[in-house]
């Protein structure tokens, strides 16, 4: 435990249409933490950057990602929604950053692995970076607690690593300020100044698999569109995604174990109980004996009630972009005057005039 004040920051990257992974794995959770916690939800646009340089219509695709945010149900007036390039003490924060971090930690980030590819030299360093400036995008904030799905759990044990590092390494200048608290990591007492990060990845969904293979996570750079569910998928394509969705001869199990070794069955039970806020045993309970072409129908339905009114919320806010475009805004500036804060002190902590 350790007693910062409670900060949720999350981040999403405008590239490409959202799918429901990024829904159940993140976006429904922001919705749920709004309730009682300080929120900052972020759309990561300088990530964008280490996927592709010149990125398609990077302004429709940020204002895409805030208007999921709101038409999810983010309130953007009691939390913060902004892109991060109009924050620029992100980047200031992951340059110190990259100088704490170290290069062995770095390689061993598996989804820079997959990113780079086999040929590894002509990553850019933006790429090998990212999980300094995720680091950053969080810490600027002395964020506690981040809503994520379960790929993003690597990214969060390096941002406790560069935390802890950053406190240790500038202890005796952390001490010589009033900016730091005593908290207990493991069973060590230690002097911080930046917390350890919790990630909040749990739930019936935290990894949605692809449709045609329940091996593979759900992802935007799937060639196949049947993959995955997209957030702006209308009725007629969701119904056919999940009809289509592969599946196992058998019935549903009707207790959680009987989805061991059963992916395809396991993924749409988990897809079924983060739609629907029950857990997979509730919905066995419900199901357990049924055949898929019982359970896909009310998948389909529970599916088209939940999405249906995000999108044609997504699609209004999206039609004039002014309102998108102040609230980016109105939040850019409150995110500002937040991270500039933690900057002061820690320009001084790493001993900059300023
Ligand atoms: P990104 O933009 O790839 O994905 C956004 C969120 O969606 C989750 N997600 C999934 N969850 C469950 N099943 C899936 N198939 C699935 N696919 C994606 C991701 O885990 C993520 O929570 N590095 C981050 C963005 C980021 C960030 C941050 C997140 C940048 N700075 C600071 C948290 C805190 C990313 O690439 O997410």
């Amino acid at each position: 435990m350790n007693e910062f004040k409670k900060v949720v920051f999350s981040g999403v990257q405008p590239t490409g249409n959202l799918h429901l992974g990024n829904y159940l794995g993140a976006i429904r959770k922001f919705v749920a933490l709004q309730e009682g916690n300080d929120c900052i939800y972020c759309v990561v646009d300088m990530h964008a950057l280490t996927a592709q340089l010149v990125h398609e219509d990077m302004p429709n695709q940020i204002r895409s990602i805030a208007a999921a945010f709101i038409a999810s149900g983010i309130d953007p007036e009691k939390h913060i929604v902004f892109n991060q390039s109009a924050v620029p003490q992100h980047a200031e924060l992951a340059w110190i950053f990259n100088c704490v971090a170290r290069i062995g930690w770095m390689n061993r980030m598996t989804q820079f692995k997959d990113k780079a590819g086999k040929d590894r030299e002509q990553a850019s360093l933006g790429l090998y970076a990212y999980p300094s400036l995720m680091a950053a995008d969080i810490l600027v904030y002395r964020g506690t607690h981040v809503p994520v799905g379960d790929d993003q759990k690597q990214h969060l044990e390096l941002a406790r690593d560069i935390a802890m590092k950053f406190n240790l390494d500038y202890a005796e200048h952390i001490r010589k300020t009033d900016y730091g608290i005593d908290i207990t990591v493991g069973n060590e007492p230690v002097h911080a100044y930046f917390p350890m990060v919790e990630p909040l990845i749990d739930g019936p969904a935290p990894r949605v698999m692809s449709l045609r293979d329940g091996t593979k996570k759900m992802s935007k750079s799937d060639p196949s569109d049947l993959s995955r569910i997209n957030l702006m998928d209308d009725e007629e394509a969701i119904s056919k995604k999940i009809r289509k969705a592969k599946t196992d001869p058998d019935g549903l199990p009707s207790e959680v174990d009987g989805l061991k070794g059963r992916p395809e069955a396991d993924n749409l039970v988990g897809i079924y109980a983060a739609l629907a806020d029950r857990s997979k045993a509730d919905v066995l309970a419900e199901f357990g004996g049924q055949q898929f072409s019982v359970f896909k129908p009310a998948l389909v339905d529970l599916a088209v009630n939940v999405l249906s009114p995000i999108t044609a919320e997504m699609r209004r806010l999206m039609s004039d972009t002014s309102h998108i475009d102040a609230t980016l805004r109105n939040g850019s500036e409150r995110a500002r005057a937040r991270a500039e804060v933690t900057m002061k002190q820690v320009r001084d902590i790493v001993g900059f005039l300023y």
